[in-house]
């Protein structure tokens, strides 16, 4: 019997392991914790929210007295620590928001754990999930593995790292169990539209400009993000107490290509003439600090827990934009009010 909090469950990634852990595990306790930001949407689980064992605490990681409230009140085992601001972008225009959630949030939830549980570490476990950005960027070749050294270039990142090693520290200092994991880039349902794939999907919907940073050469590596929560599931039940797992489909794209793909499966879709959206392709700004690529070995998570993903890319991509397709009720709701604003402050001075 477990009592789950979940942190970040209304979120994109969040929204998909929360989905999993209820519908698999109907014996456990699964606990929501989120402060619903402008990235958190409670629809993104409007399919399991009437579930017995799903939970729904709308709290901030900022409130430490509401934090052990939870744990009190559900008798927390186990947490999985999703919740962060997770948007590179945002983190160039407003560090600090990245310093207290991504920081700050985490500790209060370290610490909050680190009492309530003091009686027996080992019947506990906290699960930090993280970023490939925490280790920089790479050239031409290689690939991240688990000891590759820490070299953040973002603000996100920076604090993204600093998690992890606040992370470590406990189970160092106070012997806590923890288990880290580091994906890549992630796409699919849910995905809130001011990260590339799904802002292009939307901006090729509505004709609108596709803004391709810099010279469209970078390389991420793209996992489809319930191959991700499988990943999440497997480690929470069979990681190894204390270690870190890189998670990543070796996969990778160099932006262009991707945003011509995308293009062209879309012209598709919505019987347009070939080539159509690809004329919307504009070369913008780059990103400050942009990392040039991406690229996760997952052999570890392959060889120890016998992890793959399931969902090959253009298998994933055309899903996902079916789902953008027939879903356009909750990308309006989405694209209105605050994200206009955020819009046109990003991309109006390009
Ligand atoms: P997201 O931005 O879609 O969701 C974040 C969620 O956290 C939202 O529901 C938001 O309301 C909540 N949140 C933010 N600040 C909070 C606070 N102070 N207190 C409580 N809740 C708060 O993020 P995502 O893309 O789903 O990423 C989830 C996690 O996975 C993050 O930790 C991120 O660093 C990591 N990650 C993301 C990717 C990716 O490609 N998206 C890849 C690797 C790792
Ligand atoms: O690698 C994992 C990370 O992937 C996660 O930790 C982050 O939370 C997640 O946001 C993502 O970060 P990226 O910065 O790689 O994702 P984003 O979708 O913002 O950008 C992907 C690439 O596309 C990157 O090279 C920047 C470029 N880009 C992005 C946007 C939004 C553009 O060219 N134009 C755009 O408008």
């Amino acid at each position: 019997m477990k009592n789950i909090l979940i942190t970040g469950g209304a979120g994109f990634i969040g929204s998909h392991v929360v989905r999993l852990f209820v519908t698999k595990y109907p014996q456990y306790k699964i606990v929501n914790l989120d402060a619903l930001t402008y990235a958190g949407n409670l629809e993104n689980l409007k399919d399991i929210d009437h579930s017995a064992n799903y939970f729904f605490e709308k709290i901030n990681l900022l409130d430490p007295d509401k934090l052990n409230e939870v744990f009190k009140k559900y008798q927390i085992t186990d947490v999985i620590h999703l919740a962060a601001e997770s948007h590179v972008d945002r983190s160039i225009v407003s560090p600090l928001d990245f310093v207290y959630t991504n920081i700050i949030g985490t500790v209060n939830l370290l610490n909050t754990a680190r009492h309530a549980w003091k009686d027996n570490y080992s019947q506990h476990l906290f699960y930090h999930i993280s970023t490939d950005e925490v280790y920089g960027a790479l050239g031409e070749t290689g690939l991240f593995t688990e000891s590759t050294p820490y070299h953040p270039n973002s603000p996100y990142s920076a604090s993204k790292a600093s998690s992890d090693h606040f992370v470590r520290a406990y189970a160092e200092t106070y012997h806590m169990h923890t288990v880290v994991s580091n994906c890549s880039n992630n796409y699919g349902p849910f995905h809130f539209p001011e990260k590339l794939i799904p802002l292009f999907i939307n901006n090729i919907i509505n004709k609108k400009p596709l803004p391709v940073y810099g010279d469209g050469l970078y390389t991420r590596d793209w996992l489809f993000v319930k191959d991700h929560a499988l990943a999440i599931d497997l480690i929470f039940h069979e990681g190894k107490p204390d270690e870190t797992y890189n998670i990543g489909g070796f996969n990778e794209w160099r932006n262009i290509d991707l945003v011509k793909l995308l293009c062209k499966l879309m012209d598709e879709k919505l019987g347009r003439e070939m080539g159509e959206s690809e004329q919307l392709i504009t070369y913008v700004k780059d990103r400050p600090g942009h990392d040039r690529r991406y690229a996760i070995d997952a052999t570890k998570i392959n060889k120890e827990l016998g992890w793959k993903p399931t969902v090959t890319f253009e298998e994933g991509l055309s899903q996902t934009i079916d789902w953008y397709l027939s879903n356009t009720e909750w990308l309006n709701n989405i694209t209105s009010g605050a994200y206009e604003k955020y819009y046109n402050l990003m991309y109006t001075n390009r």
